[in-house]
């Protein structure tokens, strides 16, 4: 690999060619790259996930399954009456999270889907729960997919977030390789909060675990 080929993310050198199918993994890169972020992501996505509750008959959608970590580890806590969906844009990851979950599929707990944030095939107030991991930073339209997420999301349903990269004043320039490679936009606390009061949610919290600068919320559609 030529120093071409690498960029600093801040915290390590990366593949660049691998970096950029986190955005829309696709073919063998994307194979590769949805193995490695279902790993990658795991202690985020567990410190994640200890800021809200799950019944065990919550129907849960999870936008950007990716690798569909996070479909198996809501599964796993859900009965035969609850349901977890994912959804993602890329084929590479629908077939991912297909082949990781094939038992919940085969029980009828579990389905996966190919589609995208901004129009999603469920019907309104379909879901207890939404939550979208290492994905926002992607959306075409913040404001209007959240608009639809709101939709598909049950009255007090809660939706939730995590990213590893939060925006902080003067601090960004660590993200430019990555934000220039994924054409991605990493969302502070506040732009957050506005939109997510903007597009039909109260109750907004947000969390910081501070040793690794992650950023996890929560909010309550109205
Ligand atoms: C960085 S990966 C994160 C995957 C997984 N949630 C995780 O934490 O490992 C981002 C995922 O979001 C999906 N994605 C990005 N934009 C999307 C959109 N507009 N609609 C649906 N999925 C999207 C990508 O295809 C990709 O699988």
């Amino acid at each position: 690999m030529s120093d071409n080929d690498k960029v600093n993310t801040g915290h390590h050198i990366e593949n660049k060619e691998l970096i950029k199918n986190a955005r829309k993994p696709e073919g063998e890169l994307g194979h590769q790259i949805l193995d490695r972020m279902n790993k990658s992501h795991e202690s985020m996505a567990q410190w994640g996930v200890t800021h809200f509750e799950i019944e065990k008959d919550n129907k849960i959608l999870d936008i950007g399954c990716g690798g569909g970590r996070n479909i198996e580890r809501f599964a796993e806590q859900i009965s035969d009456e609850g349901r977890v969906v994912g959804i993602d844009y890329s084929d590479v990851s629908v077939e991912k999270s297909i082949e990781l979950n094939k038992e919940a599929i085969d029980r009828g707990i579990v389905n996966v889907l190919q589609g995208s944030v901004s129009e999603m095939p469920f019907y309104d107030e379909t879901f207890d729960i939404v939550t979208g991991f290492e994905t926002i930073y992607f959306w075409p339209d913040f404001i209007n997919d959240l608009k639809e997420v709101n939709r598909v999301l049950k009255k007090g349903g809660l939706v939730f977030f995590c990213n590893e990269a939060v925006y902080r004043e003067g601090e960004m320039e660590k993200y430019d390789d990555l934000v220039e490679l994924l054409d991605m936009k990493i969302y502070s606390e506040d732009v957050l909060k506005e939109s997510l009061e903007k597009t039909g949610f109260k109750d907004f919290k947000a969390y910081i675990n501070e040793e690794n600068d992650w950023i996890c919320i929560t909010a309550v559609k109205i």
